[in-house]
């Protein structure tokens, strides 16, 4: 597997993604957004965020892949990998920039160093997380190429922005 995959994730303003194993919030902006990027790709993931999904159900129109140590473990629509050579050998044939990374922290933090573009929506509140993805901003081989207008649901304030690895591209 080389370097030129997506992340995609949705953190508070303390880069906080969970709580409890499940989301912080839920967005609808954020979801279609979500949707919009990834339907039609590859998705990878751990086993806990496949847990966190309706029914522990893979995303519909999209290729699921799951990671997790426990060969007795199954989901609908996902394939489970048990290992990183599984994972090169599944991915190698897939076109790099249509696999998204989407958590949650421990395969955001194995994976976002390979990763050439992160699409952050970023949620300006505190939501009080017990998991979190690494924190792009103090990463010096990140920097910000895309930014959104700030959108705001239910008085939540949020904003879509593309961070990219100067080290890949
Ligand atoms: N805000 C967002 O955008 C977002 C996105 C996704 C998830 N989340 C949140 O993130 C939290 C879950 O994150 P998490 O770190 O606790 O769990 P996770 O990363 O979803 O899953 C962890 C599990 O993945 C498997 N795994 C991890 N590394 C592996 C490896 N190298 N090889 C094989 N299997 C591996 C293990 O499964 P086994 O124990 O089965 O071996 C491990 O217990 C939830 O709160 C979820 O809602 C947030």
């Amino acid at each position: 597997m080389g370097e030129n995959m997506n992340l995609i994730v949705a953190v508070d303003e303390k880069w906080g993604i969970g709580r409890d194993g499940d989301l912080l919030t839920h967005i609808s902006g954020d979801l279609a957004y979500f949707k919009e990027k990834t339907t039609g790709k590859t998705v990878v993931m751990g086993r806990k965020t496949i847990e966190s999904m309706p029914n522990g159900r893979g995303l519909p129109n999209r290729k699921n892949y799951v990671l997790s140590r426990n060969e007795n473990f199954s989901a609908e629509r996902c394939e489970i990998i048990h290992t990183d050579e599984e994972l090169d050998n599944l991915l190698k044939n897939i076109k790099e920039d249509d696999i998204f990374i989407i958590g949650g922290e421990s395969i955001y933090k194995k994976f976002y160093k390979k990763c050439s573009k992160c699409y952050v929506t970023k949620i300006y509140e505190d939501l009080n997380a017990d998991r979190f993805m690494v924190n792009l901003d103090e990463d010096e081989d990140f920097k910000v190429t895309e930014k959104s207008e700030i959108h705001e649901e239910n008085g939540i304030r949020y904003q879509f922005l593309v961070y990219e690895n100067k080290k890949i591209k």
